[in-house]
């Protein structure tokens, strides 16, 4: 008998990367969950299965050993979910042998917060599995805590929006509100299949925010301008004035060097259909890049940014964030 738990994805809307300096982001939880299963095991190994990326392997007594997949990946996928299981453990006050089988309909190091949805599940399965008193709040600091361990120095929006799922404005100082969106927000996610990593494209910004810091510092300021007007034009339903946004957002991305010729040509793909705006999403590098189109453009952008090689989908904004599935 065991616990599943599951986590929604995310886009990040407006703001990445400044973020991580203190400035606010909208992020929105969309229709593509993580699950994550719990189980007690009879001995004290810490077992992980990804169903997903086909990889399996377990801690014992400090020691990571792989049994499906490259032992390094496995190691890397795997490591920040013991982080969260053993903050759990630490809670129940036991040490105690798991199973935990993870399968995600998320894609990977794409910018839609994989990892910290998986997160987000597991740390909810295990709770539940143990009977222990978790609320939301504490889903998302011990998933925040795994996400630190995966990438470096987060800003925390991805286990934020993973946890509590909706439209969220987040800022790492005051935390997150939600912004109560009553309109549509029609969104083409295109995938250009390249991975990339969140900790490298963190890493490239903090060089030239040090090289360029008056010039960064201008961005920056410019970046909190286009979320404060987003989130009134998100709460108008005014998509034009979005998409006009995304692009100047966007601009600010490709300035600090973290678009790159694949997002470009989705991006590129999507306004010759009639997209209202388009911009990189999450850390950019590869990954994915949102569209906002209305009416009859949403098929017409969703059709070209495949056409264009992009793996792309019609996201649908969803309220529920981190939720037991089954018992
Ligand atoms: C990653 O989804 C978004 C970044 O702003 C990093 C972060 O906020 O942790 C690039």
């Amino acid at each position: 008998m065991g616990v599943t738990a599951s986590a929604p994805a995310k886009v990040i809307l407006f703001g990445e990367h400044f973020v991580v300096y203190g400035e606010p982001a909208i992020v929105l939880a969309i229709d593509k969950r993580a699950y994550a299963k719990a189980e007690i095991r009879s001995d004290n190994k810490l077992f992980f299965r990804s169903l997903n990326l086909k990889l399996s392997g377990f801690f014992e007594d400090g020691n990571f050993r792989a049994e499906e997949g490259d032992p390094k990946e496995a190691r890397v996928r795997f490591e920040p979910l013991k982080c969260a299981v053993d903050q759990v453990l630490k809670i129940f006050g036991r040490n105690i042998g798991l199973n935990i089988e993870v399968n995600s309909t998320v894609p990977v190091a794409a910018g839609l917060g994989s990892s910290a949805a998986v997160a987000s599940a597991v740390t909810a399965a295990v709770g539940a599995l143990l009977n222990v008193k978790i609320s939301r709040e504490d889903v998302f600091r011990i998933s925040f805590e795994a996400e630190k361990f995966a990438h470096g120095t987060p800003s925390g929006v991805d286990p934020a929006i993973s946890t509590f799922g909706g439209v969220l404005m987040f800022q790492m100082d005051t935390g997150f509100k939600p912004i109560e969106v009553k309109a549509d927000i029609p969104l083409i996610v295109g995938h250009t299949g390249v991975g990339r990593s969140t900790r490298v494209q963190v890493s490239k910004v903090r060089s030239v925010k040090e090289r360029y810091p008056q010039i960064f510092e201008s961005m920056r300021e410019t970046a909190r301008i286009i979320v404060l007007e987003a989130a009134e034009a998100l709460k108008r339903g005014d998509l034009e004035t979005l998409g006009y946004l995304m692009n100047f957002n966007h601009a600010l991305l490709y300035g600090l060097g973290v678009s790159d010729e694949s997002l470009e040509w989705l991006i590129n793909a999507s306004k010759k259909a009639g997209a209202l705006g388009a911009k990189l999403t999450g850390a950019g590098g590869g990954g994915c890049m949102i569209a906002l189109a209305e009416g009859g453009n949403v098929e017409r952008v969703l059709e070209a940014v495949q056409r264009a090689g992009g793996h792309a989908f019609i996201a649908k904004k969803i309220d529920e964030g981190v939720r037991i599935e089954s018992n």
